[in-house]
């Protein structure tokens, strides 16, 4: 069994995600950490504890990170997942949760020591770069850092060449980047090029509504908004679940597939936030990260639903 910190925004795919890690025996999350993104931080703590609630697992403890980005102002993402962060489920807040003394990076410093904990990272990087600020070789302690963000061919989702994670604050992100450069190692980049694919769509909708309706009905109470949204801007019938793929691939690599490049982020002027790969190899660097590009939709559905139905789930009511 992999241990597990689960570094995210929720958000409505992080919460998938969070449902997925938690019902997969592989993986065991040993945190959760929240970092300023699709909500901001306390409402980030509070979907967390909503998501715990449900999947009936409120001793995952769950820390709060940075609250803003390392250098732009804080954008968050709640046009997409809704005033509450939670595709306006507006599931009654947990009581009795209190938001811990121990910082996320705190949290991540002291668990990450012993060189046996991952990171799946689902949200902007800011908690890693703090981790970095504060002690290199922590952070270098990490066993497998996988990053849902970035894209390499793919279009952007926050500007024409930008996705989301890395366009709120890139400048967490190129630290990233580069300490994984400086060390020799590889981060494993989930990007819209590989979740793109991964469209939750209103049949498999129905078919978690018929075989779990306890858990189908969580799902559609927190998606309902985000397949709104993804119709009314990109004319996609379902929603796109980025982060859940992160998960499936920490569990089993087969799922994706892609290439080693030197890749780097750009912080300033009009495509600030894109990833530069360097798949041509045009700077002569080694790679600092393992881009993915392909992805078995099929393989990562027969890991996705099975674990998501098996779910009980407990109500929020
Ligand atoms: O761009 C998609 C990513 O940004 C996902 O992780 C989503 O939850 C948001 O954090
Ligand atoms: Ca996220």
């Amino acid at each position: 069994m992999e241990k597990i910190i689960i570094d995210c925004d929720p958000g409505i795919d992080d919460s998938l995600a969070i449902m997925l890690a938690l019902n997969s025996p592989e993986v065991e999350v040993v945190g959760i950490t929240i970092v300023a993104g699709n909500s901001p931080c306390e409402l980030g703590f509070k979907n967390a504890k909503r998501v715990l609630k449900f999947l009936g697992r409120l001793d995952v403890p769950v820390y709060v990170g940075a609250d803003r980005p390392r250098v732009r102002e804080y954008v968050n993402a709640l046009d997409t997942h809704g005033s509450d962060g939670l595709g306006e489920s507006f599931l009654p807040e947990v009581p009795d949760q209190m938001i811990p003394d121990l910082s996320a990076a705190e949290f991540m410093s002291q668990t990450l020591k012993g060189g046996d904990v991952s990171v799946i990272a689902l949200g902007p990087l800011t908690n890693l770069a703090d981790i970095i600020d504060r002690d290199r070789e922590v952070f270098l302690s990490i066993k497998r850092l996988v990053s849902m963000g970035g894209n390499f061919r793919s279009h952007g989702n926050c500007s024409p060449v930008a996705e989301y994670n890395y366009w709120e604050d890139p400048d967490s992100a190129k630290v990233v980047f580069n300490a994984m450069y400086e060390a020799g190692r590889e981060i494993e980049m989930v990007g819209l090029d590989v979740t793109r694919k991964i469209v939750l769509t209103y049949d498999i909708l129905d078919e978690m509504k018929r075989k779990n309706p306890v858990v189908g009905d969580f799902v559609e109470k927190i998606t309902n908004f985000y397949f709104k949204f993804h119709w009314e801007w990109e004319h996609i019938r379902g929603c796109v679940i980025n982060d859940p793929l992160a998960v499936a691939q920490f569990i089993d690599q087969s799922i994706l597939s892609g290439f080693s490049a030197f890749t780097d982020v750009e912080t300033l002027g009009i495509s600030i936030g894109q990833t530069v790969v360097d798949s041509m190899g045009f700077y002569r660097k080694e790679s600092n990260a393992l881009i993915y590009t392909k992805v078995n939709e099929k393989a990562f559905w027969d890991l996705f639903l099975p674990r998501i139905l098996g779910i009980k789930g407990e109500s929020n009511e």
